[in-house]
């Protein structure tokens, strides 16, 4: 067994043993511009366990890892947060290599593992604020459906105080530094909050049952440790915060404008709009879909009171790229947001209907009619957009205030 690779200490009885993945540009449709790291654990107690493990490239890493402090074949327990295969697609290689005496999961767990694995493997199920010892130390699982899948649980290690949180307080960030207060804070923030808008966000009225849940089960946190990206040893309730701010969705006074163009009109709608939307007390982000990733879009509208989105008719339909995002964000069922829709046409305008529905779908209030060019604006459509955004704001400056 290679020891090219070593474990990262992280408390008294905790290594760090999982894999960085420099590469990765592609997390199910998001863009991952940093990279990421699957994070596996190895818990020193009398029975030595495993918490999660590694997408299957990554096996060999991890092993390297784990070797370079015991043997894998002194690993009993290997416990299965969640089966996604970011975490579990080596299971069925590691188990035949290392055969542990006990496999664990929760009961939507031990069914997915099966559904994904099809295997003879018997799996032991664990409740709801369950216990387990493992002679000198003890375990409890805290289960947290839809964070982010319906088998997902977070596990606690008394004494240390650590919570292996699995995808919740993540983020998608390779690098070597294995803990957050090494990290610079912007990107930390940044990552965290792009994690959780193209993740976490549809299940926010769970996660901020969180929090309290955590709170009811009188746990101590002094690490949190997830399953991607660095580790919350120093204050892990910034990350705590970040996760109640977010999932709150409370609206602030910033505007995302969002448009493609065919001949540059919509683009000039667009840019009159966004100056009639700034002023001081407004933040504007404007994304041209040419230059920006969907992923980028669903960041920039976590904290956004009001989304605006332009699209040319091709076909009677939107702009593919405008459907592409639209199709994505509608998915991450984003909250409390003011919104408005507008586009130039040649002869039907359709595509400026189709996003009117999109938009009452996702839940947005629409607050302006739609604001449709035929062809190319002249000086005066142009002013008729930028009085479109003059009101939006002023409306966005009321709905951020909570303002009926
Ligand atoms: Fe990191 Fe839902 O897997």
């Amino acid at each position: 067994m290679s020891r090219t690779f070593q474990a990262i200490k992280v408390s008294d009885r905790v290594y760090w043993v999982g894999a960085i993945d420099w590469e990765l540009r592609n997390f199910h449709g998001y863009l991952t511009s940093r990279g990421t790291t699957y994070n596996a654990y190895l818990i020193l107690a009398d029975e030595i366990t495993l918490i999660d493990s590694v997408k299957a490239p990554m096996f060999d890493q991890m092993m390297s890892r784990i070797a370079s402090l015991v043997a894998p074949s002194e690993i009993r327990n290997i416990i299965s947060n969640h089966a996604e295969m970011d975490h579990s697609g080596c299971l069925p290689r590691l188990l035949q290599m290392i055969k542990p005496e006990r496999v664990i999961a929760s009961a939507q767990g031990e069914k997915a593992l099966q559904q994904h694995f099809h295997w003879d493997q018997k799996v032991q199920v664990v409740k709801d604020n369950e216990s387990m010892v493992l002679g000198n130390a003890s375990l409890r699982f805290i289960e947290t459906r839809m964070l982010h899948w319906p088998d997902s649980m977070f596990t606690y290690l008394e004494g240390d105080n650590l919570l292996f949180s699995n995808d919740a307080f993540g983020m998608h960030l390779a690098g070597t530094e294995r803990f957050t207060d090494q990290i610079d804070q912007t990107i930390l923030r940044y990552e965290a909050a792009k994690y959780y808008a193209n993740i976490l966000l549809p299940f926010s009225n769970l996660i901020a049952k969180v929090p309290g849940k955590l709170a009811s089960a009188d746990l101590k946190i002094d690490i949190i440790a997830p399953d991607h990206g660095p580790i919350w040893r120093r204050n892990p309730q910034q990350i705590v915060q970040w996760y109640i701010d977010w999932a709150a969705q409370k609206p602030s006074a910033k505007a995302l404008v969002v448009y493609d163009t065919m001949w540059q009109s919509t683009a000039r709608m667009a840019q009159a709009i966004v100056d009639g939307l700034s002023r001081d007390a407004i933040k504007v982000t404007l994304m041209p879909l040419g230059a920006f990733h969907r992923s980028d879009v669903a960041t920039e509208l976590l904290d956004a009171g009001a989304l605006l989105i332009g699209s040319p008719t091709i076909n009677g339909q939107l702009y593919p790229s405008v459907a592409e995002v639209v199709s994505y964000i509608k998915g991450l069922q984003p909250r409390n947001k003011i919104g408005a829709v507008f586009g130039s046409y040649g002869w039907n305008g359709l595509a400026i209907s189709h996003l009117e529905n999109h938009l009452k779908e996702m839940g947005v209030e629409l607050v302006e009619e739609a604001l449709r060019v035929r062809y190319v604006p002249d000086q005066q459509a142009l002013a008729e957009c930028r009085a479109f955004g003059s009101r939006i704001g002023e409306k966005l400056l009321a709905s951020s205030r909570g303002d009926s």
